[in-house]
């Protein structure tokens, strides 16, 4: 038998060591190391497949009767699989899983396991919803009664409100910790595998981190989803973060109500208008998973007497927008040394993708000179250091949804083919599709 090894584990950060220490040396708590079980005895080897003998179908998948959400799925919820539903207390993740279990406990069978809400509370919400279901309901927050009652009930489907009230008695710490997090994420996994239950697993995270959530476990669920926007603003944006089954640029917007979560399915139409003649903002075609999006980006430039001007970005990552300042003012002749840079996309929505670097730069020059986006205008294209602009994806679907919103032109890299009615404003260089696209534009100091 090989000599069992003793491990030592953090109750507070989840910090393994091989040996005692009285300080955590990752997190720095004192007195949080606690022996582990050791798992050293030789296991007895197993009989090994072959590859080619497996078995592998594209199995069943269950629709959720939120169509926005099977498509961020990838099609539909798949059998024991775990998907962590992740975001800010009262974003919506409760409303938007009752009502999945409201439709899907139409034809199977559903467990609704709640330790934030007792059942008149969640009775309420339903009824908010359109009225109570067949679902099956239980208050508990103690991990072995939630496993064993899954492994017992079986349902086929199972929301588990929120892990951070799962605790497991035979860990020290507190629930919500990131130990008692992550024992619950595992065992939960192991029940979705082993029992064939689909769970989704509700994961609050907080905006300056300090619950241990979903960033902690996205390593162990099969999905992870991020509902994004916040409580005060109505609309909402659900896209994966992980997922084992489908895509992770798929992108789903719903609306709160006073009924409910509302798919919105053309969330162009929602995001992508820009009032003519507004000075600071540029429409952007940007791609989203299967689906081209329309997202208007507004930018504000005010003089500034830090030496360190703000590059502050909503939707948008910082690094991308520090980019796109310094190629703006290395090679289209916009300064915005002395400047505070402010951008956000509308409708909280982030975009990652770098086909809408070129409407970002628009709406910042737009914002810097003072003179508005050409209207019924819309951009798309990667912004290259060099200030060339490079083609995007799938340009065709862009070009047709932006004539779908009817707009009259779009500002493009060269080389894009021109489709429909829409006129393609080719631009070989940023500068140049500032030039087409902003009117009252004039070279530097002429
Ligand atoms: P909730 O699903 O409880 O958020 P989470 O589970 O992510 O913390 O969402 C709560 C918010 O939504 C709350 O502010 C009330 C609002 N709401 C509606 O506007 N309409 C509704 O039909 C429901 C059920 C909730
Ligand atoms: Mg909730």
């Amino acid at each position: 038998m090989a000599k069992a090894a003793t491990k030592f584990a953090c109750t507070d950060c989840g910090y393994s060591a091989g040996r005692w220490f009285g300080k955590c040396p990752s997190c720095g708590a004192f007195g949080t190391l606690v022996e582990e079980e050791a798992a050293g005895a030789a296991a007895p080897s197993k009989p090994t497949l072959r590859l080619v003998d497996v078995k592998a179908e594209e199995g069943e998948r269950i629709p959720t009767g939120v169509a926005e959400l099977d498509r961020v799925l990838g099609g539909g919820l798949v059998p024991a699989s775990l998907v962590l539903v992740g975001g800010e207390p009262g974003v919506g993740k409760s409303t938007l899983l009752l009502s999945v279990l409201r439709s899907i406990s139409a034809d199977r069978t559903t467990l609704l396991i709640t330790g934030e809400e007792s059942p008149a509370q969640v009775k309420l919400r339903a009824e908010r919803l359109g009225g109570a279901a067949d679902i099956g309901i239980l208050p508990e927050t103690e991990l072995d009664g939630v496993c064993a009652t899954l492994e017992a009930v079986r349902p086929e489907v199972c929301v588990i409100d929120s892990v951070q009230t799962l605790y497991s008695s035979e860990l020290g710490s507190a629930p919500g910790s990131v130990v008692q997090v992550r024992e619950a994420a595992s065992r939960l996994l192991r029940v979705a595998k082993e029992s064939g239950i689909a769970i989704f697993l509700v994961g609050h995270v907080t905006k300056d981190g300090a619950v241990a959530g979903p960033r902690a476990l996205e390593h162990l669920v099969d999905t992870v989803l991020q509902f994004e926007g916040d409580r005060y603003h109505e609309h909402r944006v659900l896209r994966a973060a992980k997922n084992r089954f489908g895509s992770t640029n798929e992108l789903a917007v719903f609306e709160m109500t006073g009924t409910g979560l509302v798919g919105v399915p053309e969330p162009s139409e929602l995001f992508g208008r820009s009032v003519d003649g507004e000075v600071g903002a540029a429409v952007a075609c940007a791609l989203e998973g299967s689906r081209p999006l329309l997202l208007e980006i507004q930018a504000l430039v005010a003089p500034t007497d830090l030496a360190m001007p703000r590059r502050v970005a909503t939707g948008v990552d910082p690094k991308r927008l520090a980019m796109i300042v310094a190629v703006l003012s290395r090679h289209a002749g916009v300064a915005l040394g002395q400047a505070d840079v402010f951008v956000n996309v509308a409708g909280g929505v982030r975009i990652d993708e770098p086909g809408a670097d070129l409407a970002i730069a628009l709406a910042i020059v737009s914002a810097a000179k003072g003179a508005p986006v050409k209207p019924k205008l819309a951009a798309f294209g990667e912004v290259a250091l060099t200030g060339r602009l490079r083609p995007a994806v799938q340009s065709e679907r862009r070009l047709e949804e932006c004539a779908k919103l009817g707009l009259a032109a779009a500002v493009a890299p060269s080389g894009t083919p021109a489709r429909g009615k829409l006129r393609v404003l080719e631009a070989e260089t940023l500068r140049q599709a500032v030039r087409s696209a902003i009117d009252a534009e004039r070279p530097e100091g002429g």
